[in-house]
């Protein structure tokens, strides 16, 4: 049988006090919503209508066309949101899958199980549940004497001793599509102005069908996000979820607590990442590297047997064995060749740095490209600006720069050459050339190979 996913999104999160639409709002590196397409699509579900309403524009934007959308322009309740994905769907029969896009820690396996259980339930739907000692103002759903299910009241309408009800409405339902389309339109009114899908609980108890119930395993995966309190008890909780799948996977993280990673990350086996890392974004990371302590890593490919301390990297590729830090800084574009090594205090941008290139202490190189094996003296810098332009430097195989030279761009300097301490190097160097000076001049030529 079809299944399709209704996502709902329309609500403004008036809590949060944003300009930016709730779903937009990121845990682990991406927005609410994307967990939410995540765990339905998880399950082979081709069909996802996210519907949409306040900030619609962006959260089409950011999803782009990966799912279908359907606008509810005012919002008058979650089954008047359902309602608005009838159209998109154009599905008759079948089964339809709702939940919220602000629930991000409910998972895929959980959507399976209310599936599997509907597909088994001769009643029209299925809806998750949950019992937690903190009712976070979730509906409160009514049993009666044989257990059956019978109602979800709102907290609003409830009664002082509903109110007490600790098995809560988690917000995720599955329902038989005909069925659905057909009670939505004849749902009353609540009293506060709103079509409430939850009143199709009530609907179908009235017309003697049962409602079945699955009941979450882990009480965080109903956990919906209403505030920024909310929304960090997530990223908590997500975040825990991450740790725990990259060390179950072969990764030692020395102190969980202190160590940030995305949703997004990759990390190869026998990693080990020390206290106060943040690895974001689409870093990638190879097997049995030693990462931080302080070490933040953005959008980066690091290869195996990598030695990073105290880093800041963001948009850089780091090819096998290197060793770095502490106190490096590796901007867009930087590129480190095996065996690199580079002390403390480098900053690299847009460069390539060959293999067994070694950069010892305080230097920048920007827009150069340097061969293998080629001694970058302290002090070392690129001038590969003029106030104007960016200028490359190019450095071939075996050069040994001298401490404090200037290297000012567009600049050449030859395999084998070298250049004295305190050089400010002005024009192209050939190779096994020995200059020094201000502004740099030929002192002799090194033996090729020295
Ligand atoms: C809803 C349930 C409640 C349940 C809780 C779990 C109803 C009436 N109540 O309450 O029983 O315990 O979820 O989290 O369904 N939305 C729209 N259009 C609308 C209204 C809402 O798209 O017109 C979207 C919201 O953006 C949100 C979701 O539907 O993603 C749930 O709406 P929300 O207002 O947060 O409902 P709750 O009060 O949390
Ligand atoms: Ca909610």
């Amino acid at each position: 049988m079809k299944v399709a996913s209704v996502i709902l999104a329309a609500g403004k999160g008036t809590r949060m006090r944003s300009d930016l639409p709730k779903v937009l709002h990121k845990i682990c590196g991406y927005p609410l919503i994307h967990y939410a397409c995540e765990a339905s699509r998880a399950l082979g579900i081709q069909e996802q209508v996210v519907v949409v309403g306040h900030g619609s524009q962006q959260v089409q934007a950011y999803l782009g066309d990966q799912v279908l959308y359907a606008l509810q322009e005012q919002q008058l309740g979650t089954a008047h949101a359902v309602l608005a994905a009838r159209e998109m769907l154009a599905m008759d029969e079948g089964l339809i899958l709702v939940t919220s896009g602000d629930m991000p820690l409910l998972t895929a396996q959980t959507l399976q199980e209310l599936v599997s259980v509907q597909r088994t339930n001769s009643g029209p739907l299925t809806m998750l549940v949950v019992t937690a000692d903190d009712p976070r103002g979730f509906g409160r759903v009514i049993r009666g004497s044989d257990a059956q299910v019978l109602a979800v009241v709102e907290e609003a309408q409830a009664s002082p001793d509903q109110l007490k009800i600790r098995e809560l409405n988690a917000g995720a339902y599955c329902f038989d599509a005909a069925w659905l389309w057909q009670t939505l339109e004849n749902l009353p009114l609540s009293p506060k102005g709103e079509y409430y899908l939850t009143d199709t609980i009530a609907a179908a108890v009235e017309q003697g069908k049962p409602v079945a119930a699955v009941s979450v395993a882990d009480e965080l995966e109903s956990m919906g996000i209403n505030t920024r309190i909310h929304l960090a008890e997530a990223e908590a909780a997500m975040q825990q979820r991450i740790l725990n799948q990259l060390m179950l996977a072969g990764v030692t993280i020395i102190n969980p607590p202190s160590t940030y990673i995305e949703a997004s990350v990759r990390i190869g086996q026998d990693t080990i990442i020390y206290p106060n890392t943040f690895l974001r974004g689409e870093t990638q990371i190879g097997k049995n590297c030693e990462i931080g302590p302080n070490t933040i890593a953005t959008d980066c490919k690091i290869g195996n047997q990598c030695k990073i301390l105290a880093a800041v990297m963001e948009k850089a590729i780091v090819e096998d064995s290197v060793d770095m830090g502490p106190f490096v800084r590796l901007r867009k574009g930087a590129h480190l060749g095996e065996h690199v090594h580079m002390g403390n205090f480098g900053e690299v941008k847009d460069s390539y740095l060959g293999e067994g290139t070694k950069m010892g202490h305080f230097s920048y190189i920007g827009n150069a490209t340097i061969g293998k094996n080629v001694n970058i003296g302290a002090g070392t810098i690129t001038c590969n600006y003029d106030g104007q332009h960016k200028h490359a430097t190019i450095i071939g195989d075996n050069v040994f720069i001298g401490s404090d030279t200037m290297l000012v761009a567009p600049l050449t300097i030859g395999k084998n050459a070298s250049t004295g301490a305190g050089a400010v190097v002005t024009h192209d160097v050939r190779e096994g050339e020995v200059v020094v000076g201000v502004p740099a001049k030929a002192l002799r030529k090194k033996n090729i190979g020295e």
